[in-house]
């Protein structure tokens, strides 16, 4: 039986943070055996907010090495730029002529971008879903495992999906094929460390609030040691008064691979004290080997090109098939 088709993508706007990790490429890891999958480094993106030329090319290779490095196999996925196939592009112009504005008006991630923006929002900040729903639907992908701040982006893909099948198709043939999201419920959404009310973020501008991967042991230490708690003694989940908690001791539990009930078992009549240098040590413990992979595939010359080369061309051939079936449909005249 054909596997199913996975597709995702991280912008290469900086470095990746354990947000990024537990809600999204460590899902992609686990699952890649049953699927055929296509990660993307979705540049096109990361100049939807003001961008440094400076670092974007490297940016990009951090990422593109940071997928490997945590585990992607290439036997089972396919790695690539999305600027190198033009198809994400140009089917984004298309959908654009069949998505209602009010449609991106409404999207929570377009708001708060825009609100952090002040004066400055651009156009494409607004069409960004429209450009993640090319990406999404010119490989047919039946999954795409994102974290839960997705979701509706995701739902906004399957409503583009559905509007230009149903304005162009029959029902015989559908012209694009409707993808589900894949979110798991174990890291989601990993809360900043400095505020346990809000995510995770690449954007936030102080560094204390996030882990990235390739923090050195020192710098997770620091962090860690000053990171946000509170005066209760004994710690516990799901307690809505203490979201940091809740929130360090979900990241005990991802890093050290312990269940839920085990965590609160051991954890119960902690105090931070004890806690935090734990919670450190197993940090530190769990990043190592995908720093240490990271650093050999960057020092591995010409390796990385090679890969994103061969990842662009298998990705050009699947993308440029959807993109001429949705020209055909809307009526252009074939190239001449
Ligand atoms: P981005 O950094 O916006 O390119 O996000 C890349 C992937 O990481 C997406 O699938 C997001 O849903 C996921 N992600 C980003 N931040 C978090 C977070 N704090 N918790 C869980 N998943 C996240
Ligand atoms: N918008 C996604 C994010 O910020 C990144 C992204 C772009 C993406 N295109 C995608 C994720 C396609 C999944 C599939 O996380």
């Amino acid at each position: 039986m054909k596997r199913q088709r996975v597709l995702s993508g991280v912008q290469p706007t900086g470095n990746l943070h354990i947000g990024n990790y537990f809600g999204a490429i460590r899902n992609w890891v686990e699952n890649q055996s049953n699927y055929d999958n296509f990660f993307c480094v979705v540049d096109l993106h990361a100049i939807t907010v003001p961008h440094n030329p400076q670092t974007l090319a490297e940016d990009t290779y951090t990422i593109a090495a940071l997928y490997l490095a945590c585990g992607i196999d290439l036997e089972y996925a396919t790695i690539f730029v999305q600027s190198h196939v033009s198809a994400h592009s140009e089917l984004a112009w298309l959908l654009n002529c069949i998505t209602p504005l009010n449609w991106l008006e409404r999207m929570i991630q377009f708001k708060e971008k825009a609100v952090k923006q002040g004066e400055n929002v651009s156009v494409g900040l607004l069409d960004y879903p429209v450009l993640m729903a090319a990406d999404i639907l010119l490989y047919e992908a039946d999954k795409v495992p994102v974290g839960e701040d997705q979701k509706q982006h995701l739902e906004l893909t399957r409503d583009i999906a559905a509007r230009l099948n149903d304005k162009f198709g029959n029902k015989d043939e559908q012209i694009l094929k409707i993808p589900a999201p894949l979110i798991s419920k174990e890291g989601a959404r990993v809360m900043s460390l400095t505020d346990g009310t809000s995510k995770m973020s690449k954007s936030d501008p102080a560094d204390l609030s996030r882990i990235n991967l390739l923090d050195s042991p020192e710098l997770i230490q620091k962090k860690i040691k000053r990171c946000k708690t509170d005066p209760v003694k004994g710690l516990t989940f799901d307690d809505p008064e203490r979201p940091e908690c809740n929130n360090l001791l979900t990241l005990y539990g991802l890093f050290s691979g312990k269940s839920k009930a085990e965590v609160a078992a051991e954890c119960e009549e902690m105090g931070w004290g004890q806690f935090k240098p734990l919670l450190t040590d197993t940090a530190i413990a769990a990043l190592k080997p995908i720093q240490e992979k990271y650093q050999q595939i960057r020092e591995e010359k010409g390796y990385l090109d090679s890969v994103l080369h061969s990842g662009k061309e298998k990705a050009q051939t699947v993308a440029n098939q959807t993109l001429l079936r949705v020209k055909n449909a809307l009526g252009y005249l074939p190239p001449l």
